[in-house]
């Protein structure tokens, strides 16, 4: 994909990152999911005090263009003040393996944008379990 796209989508997380609502961990990420047609949607990590309530960055993305009518996922960027950029933690995994199965995952550490590390969706989760079996 076109280097501006991917800086462009790592922007786009890096500004919804100023929207994550972190008050417990303060560690605040950012994602931009980009589809076929060239929409933008992004999403920011929400905590709760019930900590496992909390919800990451890629899935509130996910979510938000899901119910939106989005689909056809091509990628998304994560962005998180740590080096090399955040990875996806395992439940957004599943969730993009079932959704976005042939994006690309690009990701910046908020202070050192231009370097993007890239990733498919399809590495960060071999062997995925996609569907419930018939009985
Ligand atoms: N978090 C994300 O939003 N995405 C990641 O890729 C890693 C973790 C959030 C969850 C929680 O709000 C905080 O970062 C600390 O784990």
């Amino acid at each position: 994909m076109a280097a501006t796209v991917k800086h462009a989508l790592v922007r786009a997380a890096a500004k919804a990152r100023r929207n994550a609502a972190a008050r417990y961990s303060r560690f605040k990420v950012g994602a931009a999911l980009l589809t076929k047609q060239g929409e933008v949607v992004t999403g920011a990590n929400v905590e709760s005090a019930s900590y496992g309530l909390t919800c990451c960055a890629e899935r509130v993305a996910l979510f938000s263009a899901l119910a939106g009518g989005r689909k056809n996922f091509v990628a998304m960027a994560v962005v998180a003040r740590m080096p090399g950029g955040p990875t996806p933690c395992g439940a957004c995994r599943q969730l993009l393996a079932e959704y976005a199965p042939e994006a690309t995952v690009w990701s910046a550490d908020s202070g050192a944008l231009k370097v993007v590390r890239e990733f498919s969706v399809k590495a960060l989760l071999p062997a995925a379990f996609l569907k419930v079996p018939k009985h």
